[in-house]
């Protein structure tokens, strides 16, 4: 997950980026939160702890992501307040000291993986003294059968974990209310109810570009992957470390071909994309499914383990429209025919 928020900090502008919440800041609008010393739980680039300080609190914004807290850092320089920005895990901290009168945690402990709520908790409440305010927001809802195949799936709160992990040290004042998904879903509906942009979206997903962009996918699931079977999975399998250097070889093999047949295929060849669909069958179809069978018989009631649980099924589902994609530019039959 780290890797990810570094990805998204770093390279695009995150969904969540959206300026001071609506919650927090009604709270202060309205006078119930008054200035005094705040943490913000994970804080990304920074948006309600800069907002908090430009309305006179003392602030500490604390995230693990670095390119987040750098991004945070300008903005902060840049809006002319000073708030303690600070990177750090919120499941082991190690650079956060002292009290706070008001803890936020907008949308990270529901972040969180089962296992790390727990560690996330015995880190914070440290952070409290009696009387301390803390502000979480999070989904709440019993997870859907389907949901647990969708890959980085956050877990939401299950009904009554809130009070469970919270009650014995919180007085709960509220839990929330429904978030509006009707303006979201209007949203979308229009984005599709043009027939015209339906149409060039149709052309896009059928064209060389999207049997390309889905294959690039499809390729950095295939990374992802390879990162965390070598980070997480071979060191378990293998403690030794005897299989490091064949084992990084033939992924770096892998991938060089695959990387080739890409960008062959970028070019309109016909053999790049044959290469590229053998490629995405075989490393990302073809062994997600091997390993899901062999490692996690459904029929044992297996449930998977977290890190492969995610990649295998971003392997599988990327590489399976990726492979239609391929096969659709193959069958069109208008690219170039291999040379020599
Ligand atoms: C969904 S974002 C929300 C960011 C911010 N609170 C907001 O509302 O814009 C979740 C944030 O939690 C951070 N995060 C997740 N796990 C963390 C951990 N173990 N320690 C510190 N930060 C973490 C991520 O880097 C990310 O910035």
């Amino acid at each position: 997950m780290k890797l990810f928020y570094e990805v998204i900090y770093r390279y695009f502008r995150a969904p969540w980026d959206i300026g001071a919440r609506e919650e927090l800041v009604s709270l202060v609008e309205s006078g119930r939160l008054k200035p005094c010393r705040a943490i913000d739980l994970g804080c990304g680039t920074g948006e309600n702890a800069i907002y908090l300080a430009q309305k006179g609190f003392d602030v500490t914004g604390v995230d693990y992501a670095e390119a987040a807290i750098e991004k945070a850092r300008v903005r902060a320089r840049e809006t002319g307040v000073q708030v303690n920005f600070i990177v750090d895990d919120l499941t082991n901290l190690r650079h956060v000291s002292g009290t706070f009168d008001f803890m936020l945690d907008y949308g990270v402990l529901d972040d969180l993986r089962l296992h790390q709520r727990e560690p996330y908790l015995h880190n914070m409440l440290p952070l409290s003294h009696l009387g301390s305010r803390y502000l979480l927001w999070g989904f709440e809802y019993p997870m859907r059968w389907w949901e647990r195949f969708v890959p980085f799936y956050d877990i939401p709160f299950y009904p009554g974990e809130i009070e469970e992990r919270f009650g014995e040290y919180f007085e709960i004042e509220r839990i929330a209310g429904k978030v509006d998904y009707s303006k979201m879903a209007a949203r979308l509906r229009s984005l599709f109810a043009d027939a015209e942009r339906r149409s060039a979206m149709r052309s896009w997903l059928m064209s060389l570009n999207g049997a390309i962009t889905f294959s690039v996918i499809a390729f950095l699931t295939f990374l992802g992957r390879a990162f965390m079977d070598w980070r997480y999975e071979y060191p378990y399998q293998d403690p030794a470390g005897n299989w490091d250097t064949p084992g990084a070889l033939i992924y770096m093999g892998l991938a060089g071909g695959w990387l080739w047949g890409l960008l062959a295929a970028a070019r309109g060849s016909r053999r790049g994309l044959i290469g590229c669909l053998i490629a995405v069958l075989l490393l990302d179809v073809a062994f997600a499914l091997a390993t899901y069978f062999f490692f996690c018989p459904p029929w044992t009631g297996c449930t998977g383990w977290p890190n492969a649980w995610s990649w295998n099924w971003s392997n599988l589902i990327s590489g399976a429209i990726a492979a239609v994609a391929l096969s659709f530019q193959l069958r069109q039959g208008k690219l170039k025919q291999p040379t020599g």
